[in-house]
């Protein structure tokens, strides 16, 4: 049996703030999807979080109202855990658009909790790198946490 296959991947969930009266629906689907959770928070985005997450979107036309609307209420980050997490999680999630999910995937996440391609209730990292970025973004390692209290400490 080939070892690669079966080697566990992290990536970056979130229910945006459409779909936050729905996290109970969601994390059930999230276990029957055969995910273990392994770090969870709510929190809301400040602007300039919401800036820096979303930074590889800046300059397209739909950035201004992405930020407003991941800044417009709680939402709940989450690290997975599974054999090919990215692509598995954003198969559960669907495609961008919900009206699109609608009709090609209509059991999945945006399907059933969205509305359009800006609520569309969840978030998935794209690939390895992102993940990465993105998981250290919302649960910074312990070295990150200490970088940062060393400047603030400089700082003051
Ligand atoms: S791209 O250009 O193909 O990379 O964009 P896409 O993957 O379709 O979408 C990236 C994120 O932007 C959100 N999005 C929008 N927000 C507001 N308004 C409009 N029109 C819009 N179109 C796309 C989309 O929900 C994606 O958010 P994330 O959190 O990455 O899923």
């Amino acid at each position: 049996r080939c070892r690669l296959s079966q080697q566990k991947e992290r990536t970056l969930g979130i229910i945006k703030p459409d779909a936050c009266g729905k996290v109970g629906q969601i994390l059930d689907a999230i276990f029957q999807s055969g995910f273990k959770i392994t770090k969870l928070k709510m929190c809301q985005l400040t602007r300039n979080e919401a800036f820096e997450f979303y930074q590889e979107h800046q300059g397209k036309t739909f950035f201004d109202g992405l930020i407003s609307f991941m800044t417009s209420g709680p939402i709940v980050a989450f690290e997975l855990m599974g054999v090919d997490a990215i692509n598995k999680w954003r198969e559960v999630i669907g495609p961008t658009d919900s009206c699109e999910a609608r009709k090609g995937a209509p059991v999945s996440l945006r399907a059933r909790f969205g509305k359009d391609n800006q609520q569309n209730a969840c978030h998935g990292s794209d690939s390895l790198a992102s993940a990465a970025r993105e998981i250290e973004f919302f649960f910074p390692s312990v070295a990150a946490v200490r970088q940062n209290t060393a400047k603030l400490c400089e700082c003051t």
